[in-house]
């Protein structure tokens, strides 16, 4: 296990030139926190929420293990509104993906080999590190596009797909996304499917892995409502679990529903109250608003990379722009450069693995005034590096 979280990493060596400059304004578009405020509509339901729990009859103690059930009805219906059906009954409520990616585990045994993308979000591979499993990685690189396929001579019990990808930004097509499924059914594996990012999807891709055929029998679903709707500091997001989803005998389902029973006791009821209302029409209306104002950002960063002639992946469809270092530099290198010289904090492509050595992840999340001067610093960094 590398020694420290990488986004504890990088905030540790940039909190360390802030107190040695404290007259630069550093700008940061490393860790993929959100910066604009909670949408109105939501909130109002969180205050009323907090208003319940102050008098007698509105009342809330323990929440259902599973998460209230107009919460799960009302992620059902935004599921059904891109075409993906997924019963109220099949989802749990929870403080986020990231806690369920790394928390999954528990429900399987240690012999399962797990396999990832590489490069990939730390999570998986650290939470699985802790567990003592055995990690298998599939090569995502520039020859496709950042985003691995399934090798036919390599054995996974257990695979994490991220698409929208963290950090790649690369997003599956339904055609790719079916070559992972029919792997994992061939292979009796279940996919750990990311899907954090699919509020970013601009074009024609699946948002769901169970947009695919097959899936119900070989996937998991997590998602998260903090890069949707600002919740990163609020904490919300949910798992999908088909209920015809076994393995070994097991109903993963039930399995699941134990663990959760017995480590987790769900969501508070102004938070679940939020959380509903970003899937009220109103609300959806208002998060689109604010993803669309990082969307802007996005095109603002890659627009620059286009000038400047970078490889890169990402920025549509995706809040992050994965690139490619320039003049060959390493990851850290290219990170020391841009702190010092910009005074802007991007995340060292290295961090997410061995593939990740040479590129770097810029993104979308900071405001616009801030973005749009970070990139004027970067290009003019780039520009006299060049000469
Ligand atoms: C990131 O920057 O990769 C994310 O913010 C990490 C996360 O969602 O936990």
């Amino acid at each position: 296990l590398v020694p420290n979280y990488l986004f504890a990493d990088v905030a540790k060596k940039t909190n360390a030139y802030i107190a040695a400059h404290p007259d630069k304004k550093v700008i940061k578009l490393g860790i993929g926190d959100v910066t604009l405020p909670l949408a109105p509509v939501v909130v109002e339901a969180m205050k009323k929420g907090a208003e319940d729990l102050a008098h007698k009859e509105t009342f809330k103690g323990y929440p259902d293990y599973e998460g209230y059930e107009f919460l799960r009805q009302a992620i059902s219906d935004y599921y059904k509104s891109f075409g993906v059906a997924v019963g109220a009954d099949e989802i749990f409520v929870s403080d986020g993906a990231k806690s369920d990616c790394g928390n999954i585990g528990d429900i399987f045994s240690k012999d399962n080999i797990v396999l990832v993308t590489d490069p990939v979000y730390p999570v998986y591979v650290d939470s699985n590190i802790m567990a003592g499993r055995e990690i298998v990685y599939a090569t995502s690189n520039e020859a496709n596009g950042f985003a691995a396929l399934p090798d036919e001579n390599v054995k996974a019990d257990i695979i994490y797909l991220c698409s929208p990808n963290n950090p790649t930004g690369s997003a599956y097509n339904a055609e790719q996304l079916k070559a992972w499924v029919d792997y994992a059914l061939k292979n009796d594996a279940i996919i750990l499917y990311d899907s954090a990012y699919e509020a970013f999807i601009t074009e024609d891709l699946p948002r769901s892995i169970f947009a695919i055929e097959g899936a119900r029998k070989c996937a998991i679903e997590m998602c998260s409502l903090s890069k949707t709707a600002g919740f990163t500091g609020t904490r919300c997001g949910y798992t999908v679990i088909p209920k015809e989803l076994e393995r070994d005998g097991h109903n993963i389902y039930a399995t699941w529903y134990r663990r959760q029973a017995t480590k987790f006791n769900g969501v508070s009821w102004p938070v679940q109250c939020a959380a509903a209302a970003v899937f009220s029409e109103e609300g959806q209306k208002q998060i689109k608003e604010n993803i669309s104002y990082y969307q802007e950002n996005a095109r603002i960063i890659a627009s620059a990379l286009d000038e400047l002639g970078i490889y890169y992946t990402g920025g549509k469809n995706s809040p992050y722009i994965w690139l490619k270092c320039p003049n060959n530099m390493g990851s850290w290198e290219f990170f020391d450069l841009l702190l010092n010289e910009a005074n802007v904090v991007g995340t060292p492509g290295e961090g997410f693995g061995e593939n990740g050595a040479g590129y770097f992840r810029l993104t979308s999340f900071g405001d616009r005034e801030n973005t749009i001067e970070a990139v004027e610093r970067i290009k003019k960094v780039l520009t006299n590096l060049s000469k």
